[in-house]
């Protein structure tokens, strides 16, 4: 190991190229590869900014060339050495500086490596699980560190749109009351109030909108949210968020602050011209078209529903299903009736597994249909189902019957997975659309009450206002997703400022005066100082960054991820405390906990 000793880099290892030529340079990085072709030694130096091929010498510098032959493979070097030009043949046209390498003259290994547990390439063949243990070895590879430089121009993109726009960057805390709703808190205990416990923000939604309180007209933040809930590749426990709230907006407003965004997104990200307004569809629409309600519009084979059309046909599960007054709905697949019985008993299996309770397939040939069941249809009812489905001869029906939200939902998983698999789904193109008129609430089954879709701050639509105390369900909010490449990548919603229409909720949802006192006391005794009309939204960063970058997992564009069991595999978190620790807490484990230990 040697010291730098003086030694300043003159040029990074992306940058020389044949205007260099004769230069003398100092070059720092770490060995990506190293042939010795006796006498002879390539080195491929890289850095974040890209590789140059280093040659040593044996006939130019003897003593250079025998400290290069103890190189391997992740050694920190310095090489000094001028820029020579490659001959013809030798030119590498896929490098920036494939023109030229360079002839060293002298080298300080600054620090040498083990052999590394994979190798700092980008068509790695490293399990996930050693990815995450070494994670900073992963992040030497080129194409993560492209990742996360991908979602530093995010950061400072948004920074600038939002400041642009009058949005002034403000902090809120990290260690806030817990007041649970939605997913589950993680909590922080406090040592000087034992027994009582902070939560760590699962978004800064109150926070935001007593800034809107405060005064500051138009907000954002770029900030961590956690999260204690289920996880999947496009759910992180900690995650990040561009949260925004604005004041005396409608949500046309929001619409059109959040479409400027988008247009400088596709602009910078993905060159593209993106065509405002951005499409909008309700909740329901985008529920029976495509049984989603983060659709994926940019392939078709949208669902229809032909309840009516096979309802009274002879084939009993359609028509008791009809009379049960549950609905028959399909997707017709193009070309579809070459798939193998092997193949359609695998879809059928997947909708059983998907909680549904069979699938109807029935291929589509020159003269109606080639399937058994079509003795059960008469010809004009074939006729109308093929043409409700718009199927030609060569696709094949996939229909299924059930409750109606359940049946679109079978549908809409459906529908993607085969274009996943048959490849509909064209890599790059892009598409946005809103999301828009969501139902207020949801019945929970659990609780026996209807709980908040969104949170229980967001307004109702004002139409809908009269029918909350009758016929809740069917109450529609002023709430709105937007969505991109079937991905949910925003949520917001008009809040309530009215404390009189925020007690009215409460009663639906049944929250007690009390427990309302309790958990948003504080937000409602601000709204009665003058609570401006607002709303707002918050864009999920990290899913946002993770379509830019072309990716499907969030872990490839968070420097340092847990995996979807919430564990931190490179420090091994969350792990045990000391018994001192918890003393100092005033916290006592549970014996059966403490046991596993
Ligand atoms: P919401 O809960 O819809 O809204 O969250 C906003 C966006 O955050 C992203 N997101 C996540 N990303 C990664 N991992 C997770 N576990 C995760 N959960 C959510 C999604 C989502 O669209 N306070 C409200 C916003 C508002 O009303 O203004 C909120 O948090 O992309």
């Amino acid at each position: 190991m040697e010291p730098l000793g003086g030694w300043k880099r003159t040029h990074t290892c992306g940058e020389l190229n044949r205007s260099h030529v004769n230069q003398l340079v100092t070059l720092m990085g770490w060995i990506h590869r190293r042939r010795d072709h006796g006498g002879l030694i390539f080195v491929d130096l890289r850095d974040r900014y890209g590789i140059t091929q280093i040659i040593f010498d044996s006939q130019i510098d003897s003593k250079t060339y025998e400290r290069a032959r103890q190189l391997r493979n992740e050694f920190v070097v310095a090489i000094k050495g001028y820029v020579r030009q490659r001959p013809a043949a030798m030119i590498n046209p896929n490098r920036s500086t494939g023109e030229i390498e360079i002839v060293t003259h002298e080298i300080k290994i600054l620090n040498e490596a083990i052999t590394t547990p994979f190798p700092i390439v980008d068509q790695v063949d490293a399990t996930e699980e050693n990815r995450l243990k070494y994670r900073y070895l992963d992040l030497r590879r080129p194409e993560m560190q492209a990742n996360l430089i991908l979602r530093h121009k995010l950061y400072q993109l948004a920074r600038n749109y939002f400041t642009k726009n009058s949005f002034v960057e403000i902090e809120t805390p990290y260690l806030m009351k817990s007041t649970p709703e939605g997913a589950r808190d993680y909590l922080v205990p406090s040592r000087n109030y034992k027994g009582r416990f902070y939560a760590l923000p699962q978004s800064p939604q109150t926070y935001k909108q007593l800034l809107m309180v405060a005064g500051f007209d138009r907000y954002f933040q770029i900030v961590r949210c956690f999260r204690d809930e289920d996880l999947r590749s496009d759910r992180q426990p900690e995650f990040t968020q561009i949260d925004i709230e604005m004041s005396f907006v409608e949500p046309e407003d929001i619409y059109a602050v959040m479409e400027g965004f988008m247009k400088e997104v596709f602009q910078e990200f993905f060159q593209e011209n993106l065509k405002t307004p951005i499409p909008r569809l309700t909740f329901a629409e985008a529920q029976q078209r495509f049984g989603s309600d983060k659709p994926d519009l940019r392939f078709g084979m949208e669902i229809a529903t032909v309840t009516e059309l096979v309802k009274k046909t002879e084939f009993k599960v359609f028509r008791q299903a009809a009379e049960n007054h549950q609905i028959i709905c399909g997707i017709c697949l193009k070309n579809g009736a070459g798939y193998s019985r092997k193949r359609m008993d695998e879809l059928n299996s997947y909708i059983l597994e998907t909680g549904g309770k069979g699938l109807v397939q029935i291929k589509v040939s020159e003269n109606g249909w080639d399937s058994s069941l079509s003795k059960f249809f008469s010809p004009t009812e074939i006729l109308a189902l093929n043409q409700a489905m718009q199927a030609s001869p060569g696709d094949l029906l996939l229909l299924v019957a059930d409750e109606s939200e359940k049946a679109y939902t079978l549908m809409g998983s459906l529908r993607l997975k085969l274009a996943r698999e048959e490849n509909l789904i064209d890599k790059d193109k892009h598409q946005l659309l809103w999301i828009v008129d969501f139902p207020l609430l949801e019945f929970s089954p659990e609780e026996n009450r209807y709980v908040s879709r969104h949170h229980p701050f967001t307004s109702p639509m004002d139409d809908d206002i009269p029918q909350l105390a009758e016929k809740p369900a069917e109450v529609r909010a002023k709430a709105y997703d937007l969505v991109l490449d079937g991905y949910e990548i925003a949520g917001g919603s008009i809040r309530i400022h009215s404390r009189e229409l925020q007690k009215e909720i409460f009663k639906v949802l049944q929250i007690d005066a009390q427990e309302a006192e309790q958990k948003f006391g504080f937000l409602m005794d601000a709204f009665q100082y003058g609570a401006p009309p607002h709303g707002g939204i918050a864009f999920g960063f990290d899913r946002l960054a993770m379509l830019l970058a072309g990716r499907t997992s969030l872990r490839d564009v968070i420097a340092f991820p847990k995996t979807t069991s919430a564990l931190s595999l490179m420090d091994n978190a969350p792990t045990t405390v000391s018994p001192v620790q918890l003393k100092e807490l005033g916290l006592i484990l549970e014996k059966s906990v403490a046991d596993q230990e």
